[in-house]
């Protein structure tokens, strides 16, 4: 069977020209920082040298309404209102925001997860820490038959205690994608709040933010929305704005939500200025069908990986699956500890030129390899060889 077939589209060769990736390398990482398609590149220079050109003018008069326009043009790519969208580094700021503002009393419980990212759940420690309150966790499935064995698994985790809940949309290590929506209602009717982390999510499935039912939505539009770096976005509820603070407090604080965080002291606004370009490319190469794509090229990975390695990878729902994989390396007596997940990452990229994340889970190693519209079936070929000649 031709890899077209099987996944590629054949399109992936030429579209890796609008990167500037490193032509020599294999690059299997679109997840970990995204990779700025080069016309967003283009149109984030072009805004610099406008601000450039007379910074105080910029600032004072044009910024304002750029940024709302920006945000407005964002929040309608994901079904949303621009009144309750706003601008934030990254998802970690948005989470940040969330879980330091939400007025949590001794005892109280914040729920994660067992995959919930791990700068997340350092914030839910310190959050729960600085109010007396405590975290929870509740154990997900690692390969889970359905959706529902992650919603019984959450809902396990309840207790009467429970004020706040953080859910992942995408999971960063299992690269799993977690039914949010019937989440959100289940954790709503027992009168837990809901913050969804999304830092994987806009521009790899589809998404409308108000419909999955959450009280808030973190997300990064650096990965998958071809956004410049760093580029996040927070979305709360009409009724979950009042009293959000964003990570800095500057001269919005006390003016409403989308003032508290539009100006938080003098910074690069180019990336949040640049997010419209970098949907404008993601909807050129496709929008849905593009994601559509990447994870069909994601699966197609996978299987080829899967017969040079002579391995299994976890078999999930489709509908849990994205544009990222988890796949297990070859059990040729690699330790599998942290130390040497990350001695395997670097010897890749030093020695191969492979840039792939490598992750000790589950008494294993394995790969995350990301598929993106310019990963090719030699991209692929050329990690099988690597961990090949590695493991032999
Ligand atoms: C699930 C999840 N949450 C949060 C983050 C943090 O993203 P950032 O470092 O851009 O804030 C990541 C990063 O990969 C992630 O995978």
């Amino acid at each position: 069977m031709s890899e077209t077939a099987t996944g590629f589209t054949g399109r992936e060769a030429s579209a890796r020209a609008l990167w500037r990736l490193d032509s020599g390398a294999a690059y299997l990482n679109h997840g970990g920082f995204g990779a700025t398609p080069g016309e967003v590149l283009d149109a984030r220079a072009a805004l610099a040298d406008r601000i450039e050109a007379a910074p105080g003018p910029f600032f004072t008069h044009d910024y304002p309404a750029l940024l709302r326009a920006a945000a407005d043009a964002v929040a309608a790519w994901l079904g949303a209102d621009g009144h309750d969208l706003v601008f934030v580094d990254n998802a970690t700021a948005a989470v940040n925001a969330v879980l330091r503002s939400f007025p949590l009393r001794p005892g109280d419980e914040i729920l994660v997860t067992t995959t919930t990212y791990g700068a997340v759940r350092n914030t839910a420690r310190f959050a729960a820490a600085a109010a007396g309150a405590r975290v929870a966790e509740a154990v997900l499935p690692f390969a889970p038959d359905d959706a529902g064995a992650v919603v019984r698994a959450v809902e396990a985790a309840v207790t009467p205690r429970t004020r706040l809940a953080v859910i992942d949309h995408v999971v960063s290590e299992t690269a799993l994608v977690l039914p949010v929506a019937e989440l959100a209602g289940r954790l709503s009717a027992r009168g837990v709040a809901v913050l969804v982390d999304g830092a994987h999510a806009p521009g790899q499935v589809p998404l409308a933010i108000p419909a999955i039912g959450a009280d808030w939505y973190a997300a990064n539009l650096h990965k998958w929305a071809f956004a410049p770096r760093s580029c996040g976005v927070l979305w709360a509820a009409a009724q979950r704005q009042e009293g959000l603070v964003p990570p800095v407090v500057s001269w919005g604080w006390g003016q409403g939500f989308t003032a508290a965080f539009d100006w938080v002291g003098t910074r690069d606004p180019t990336p949040w200025l640049a997010a419209p370009a970098g949907i404008a490319a993601h909807t050129r190469l496709g929008g849905p069908r593009l994601m559509a794509e990447n994870r069909r090229r994601a699966a197609a990975a996978v299987r080829m990986l899967e017969e040079a390695w002579g391995v299994r990878a976890p078999v999930v729902p489709e509908t849990m699956t994205g544009a990222m994989r988890l796949v297990p390396l070859p059990d040729d007596g690699l330790a599998a500890d942290r130390a040497s997940a990350d001695a395997l990452r670097r010897r890749l990229w030093q020695e191969f030129r492979v840039e792939v994340p490598v992750l000790a889970l589950e008494g294993r190693l394995w790969v995350r390899p990301a598929a993106q519209a310019y990963t090719t079936p030699d991209d692929v070929r050329r990690l099988a060889a690597a961990v090949g000649r590695i493991a032999r």
